[in-house]
């Protein structure tokens, strides 16, 4: 078990480098399943669900060499089984996006259902019924979803706007026979990342994106082929460096930076008192008014305000003079972070799950806390760093799901940091 043992750091300078999107890398490992050519993708980043996926890949018979760092080749020639094992999905819910893709090619999968997970339900009811609009015939056995039949061009719309849902259409459409049309799409940047990665493989799309439609039209082609892919900047990793430099009021560039992926967060970020400003194309610094203003966020799909950066907007939010509002509206259950963060001097209320209430205090004080999911992760590092004495993270394997050397990138520019090797879990999880 390892811990990180954060003090408070001010003064941080020098440069810190947004590295590829998770959410983007995850769902462009799960198409090279389309094509028997390679696919080489660059700009991955190296995190455990990175990591989860690639084993699944290989599992099913993908050959995969690492070209450095951050570029992988993928090859799938022919494979050794169709199925994904629970051991891996019950790690990261993300492996179901080999189900479009292995449909597509080869008319059948077995993926093992995904269980609970803290932040919320999280069903995939939307991806089946889409798939079974497709004329996949799918069954539900022995804790897997079986789907048998190559998926044929077919009208989606979408109840619900869904990120991987849209996503696992997209790929089970691409190799379809006929026109599928996709209606009520997710627009999240990593979507459309995939969409372009597809379209250099060979795939028939189409999709103003640009003027934010959210109609997917895609023409199944009988082949696709490989192609070479830069995997985006990580958005919400940049986002979360924001607020970690507008409170340590830091110095530091942030490089690599998806500015225009940002916009609205910019928006928000300016009516606190928090300026984000370019000093080249990829490169911005974070400048800071000294009194900063309460706000009222409200989580939404693309381009509004992310849920996946609500809890470190929560962490400067409760810091900030006044009562701001956080309306989380993606997911039922994330405001786990609160206790946490109220254990180190934040006043939160939450109420039906739903609305937090931030009465924002002078400062936070070090305690040890745990980290309860993946972005609750972040704000906790955020808080640490501010916090008057020590602070001690636990359960932070959370955080490597998610953040590429997270505390090197902080220790690089002077934040008091250390990852530490713990015998037992001091905050207990049941
Ligand atoms: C993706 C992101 C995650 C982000 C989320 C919302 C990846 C790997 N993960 O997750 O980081 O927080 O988008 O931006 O890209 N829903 C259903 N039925 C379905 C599918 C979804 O009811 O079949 C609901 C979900 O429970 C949730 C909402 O729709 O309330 C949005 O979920 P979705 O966009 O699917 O999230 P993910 O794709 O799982």
């Amino acid at each position: 078990m390892e811990c990180l043992e954060i003090k408070p750091s001010k003064n941080l300078k020098g440069i810190i480098e947004i590295s590829g999107a998770k959410n983007s890398a995850l769902p462009n490992i799960a198409a090279t399943i389309l094509t028997d050519q390679p696919v080489i993708l660059n700009n991955i980043p190296d995190l455990l669900d990175v990591r989860y996926m690639i084993s699944l890949l290989k599992s099913i018979g993908s050959n995969i060499e690492k070209i450095n760092e951050n570029s992988w080749a993928f090859s799938l020639k022919e494979p050794i089984t169709l199925e994904a094992n629970y051991e891996i999905v019950e790690k990261m819910r993300a492996s179901i996006l080999v189900l479009g893709s292995m449909l597509s090619r080869f008319g059948e999968a077995k993926v093992a259902l995904p269980g609970g997970c803290p932040i919320g339900l999280r069903p995939i009811d939307l991806h089946l019924k889409a798939l079974e609009k497709m004329g996949v015939k799918i069954t539900k056995e022995h804790g897997f979803i079986v789907a048998r039949g190559k998926p044929k061009g077919a009208h989606i719309i979408f109840d619900k706007i869904t990120v991987t849902g849209t996503e696992n259409i997209m790929m089970a459409a691409v190799l379809a026979k006929g026109e599928t049309v996709i209606e009520n799409a997710a627009l999240e940047p990593e979507v459309v990342d995939l969409a372009i990665l597809l379209q250099k493989m060979g795939a028939d799309i189409s999709w103003d994106w640009r003027n934010k439609s959210r109609t997917i039209r895609i023409r199944g082609v009988k082949k696709l082929k490989g192609t070479v892919h830069n995997i985006i900047p990580d958005r919400i990793e940049a986002g979360t460096f924001v607020v970690l430099s507008a409170l340590t009021n830091a110095n530091v560039i942030l490089k690599n930076y998806p500015y225009e992926l940002l916009t609205y967060v910019h928006y928000v970020l300016k009516n606190i008192g928090i300026n984000v400003v370019q000093i080249d194309k990829n490169s911005v610094i974070v400048k800071r008014r000294n009194e900063l203003k309460p706000a009222y966020i409200e989580t939404k799909e693309y381009p509004y305000f992310p849920t996946d950066l609500q809890a470190q907007f929560m962490t400067l939010l409760s810091v900030v003079d006044g009562l701001s509002i956080v309306k989380e509206n993606i997911f039922e259950n994330r405001f786990l972070h609160v206790p946490e963060l109220n254990r180190l001097g934040a006043k939160i209320e939450v109420s039906n799950n739903k609305v937090a209430v931030i009465d924002g205090v002078k400062k936070l004080t070090g305690a040890e806390v745990k980290a309860t999911d993946l972005r609750a992760s972040a704000a906790m590092v955020i808080a640490g760093l501010i916090a008057e004495g020590k602070t001690i993270i636990h359960d932070i394997y959370h955080l490597d799901r998610g953040y590429e050397n997270i505390d090197t990138k902080l220790k690089m520019v002077g934040a008091e940091i250390e990852r530490k090797r713990i015998t037992q879990p001091k905050v207990k999880t049941n």
